[in-house]
């Protein structure tokens, strides 16, 4: 019998536990959702991370952000993920006090906007940022590729980290002079493979990446063209060595198919106890 009351009294305790921590849960969440916090973080989203993680959320060459968080303090988690990126990833460090260009009220609205989609992916979605009208470039001598459709794919794949006008932002400046005797070769190889151990990831299909042969002359005309520009300092946080077997766009591929195994090997699991 006072064994019996024990136990009731520690099941009593134990689901005020579970009650109270799911309600802290919620109570995070709820706490945070503030319409201009979803919409500046929606902004600042289909600016810094739709290339990477799609419009929707539903991952390109990042990872999956529509999704629960198994975290009890999935902002905690999620906002210092933005902050600090995942070294040996090309997730990079947003934050200022990481080399990034987010301030923490930035950071913290990105937060909200990613929490407040949970599985269905995004309410709503911000525009893509237009790129500002560039003037017709004339392709170089030389140079294979054409730099007014390098502007374009640079607009899409490469402002995020370095800038608008190339001059640098968290990947490193490129609106300079090229040492190289051939820099067209030096560049194209650049964008082909990428470099290793920093978030530069590799583009060409020949290395699992989205761009064609072709569309990467295009970009090293482009880049070509930038007129060389001293800045100073520049501004490429160093990230930890990349993982060779988990850097690079296979690694993104290896993350994604053991995702999907864990999640079917837990639905496969679920299913057969319900069925005993
Ligand atoms: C250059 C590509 C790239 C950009 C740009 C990028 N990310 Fe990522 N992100 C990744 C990759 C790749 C991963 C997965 C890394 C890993 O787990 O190895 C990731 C992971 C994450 C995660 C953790 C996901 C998880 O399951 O834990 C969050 C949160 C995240 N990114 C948010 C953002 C936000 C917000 C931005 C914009 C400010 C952004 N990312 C921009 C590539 C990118
Ligand atoms: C996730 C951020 C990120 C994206 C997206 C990105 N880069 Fe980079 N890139 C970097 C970083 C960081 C470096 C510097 C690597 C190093 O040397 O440590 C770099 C270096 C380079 C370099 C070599 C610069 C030099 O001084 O040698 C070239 C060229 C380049 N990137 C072109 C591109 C092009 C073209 C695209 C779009 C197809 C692109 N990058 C997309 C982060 C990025």
């Amino acid at each position: 019998m006072a064994f019996k009351s024990r136990l009731r009294i520690l099941g009593l305790a134990l689901l005020a536990a579970v009650i109270s921590l799911l309600g802290w849960r919620l109570a995070a969440l709820a706490q945070t959702a503030d319409p201009a916090q979803i919409e500046l973080g929606a902004r600042l989203f289909a600016e810094n991370c739709a290339v990477c993680h799609g419009a929707d959320g539903q991952g390109r060459v990042g990872a999956t952000l529509a999704k629960d968080w198994p975290a009890i303090r999935p902002d905690l988690r999620v906002s210092s993920t933005i902050a600090n990126g995942i070294p040996g990833s090309f997730m990079p460090a947003w934050s200022i006090d990481k080399g990034g260009p987010l301030t923490n009220a930035e950071i913290e609205a990105l937060t909200v906007y990613i929490l407040s989609w949970g599985n269905n992916g995004p309410a709503f979605v911000a525009p893509a940022p237009t790129a500002a009208p560039r003037p017709a470039m004339t392709p170089l001598p030389n140079v294979e590729g054409d730099p007014n459709q390098g502007a374009i794919l640079f607009d899409q794949n490469c402002a995020v980290c370095h800038g608008a006008d190339g001059l640098g932002r968290v990947g490193a400046n490129l609106s300079r002079t090229w040492s190289a005797i051939r820099p067209d070769l030096t560049i194209k190889a650049t964008i082909s493979n990428g470099v290793a151990g920093s978030f530069m990831p590799a583009w060409s299909q020949a290395n699992g990446g989205p761009l064609s042969e072709a569309q990467i002359n295009d970009l090293t005309a482009f880049v070509l063209t930038l007129p060389a520009v001293d800045t100073g300092a520049q501004p490429v946080a160093t990230p930890a060595p990349a993982n060779p077997f988990f850097s690079g766009w296979g690694g993104v591929l290896v993350l994604i198919v053991a995702f999907v195994l864990v999640i079917a090997l837990a639905l496969g699991l679920q299913s057969r106890s319900r069925a005993s």
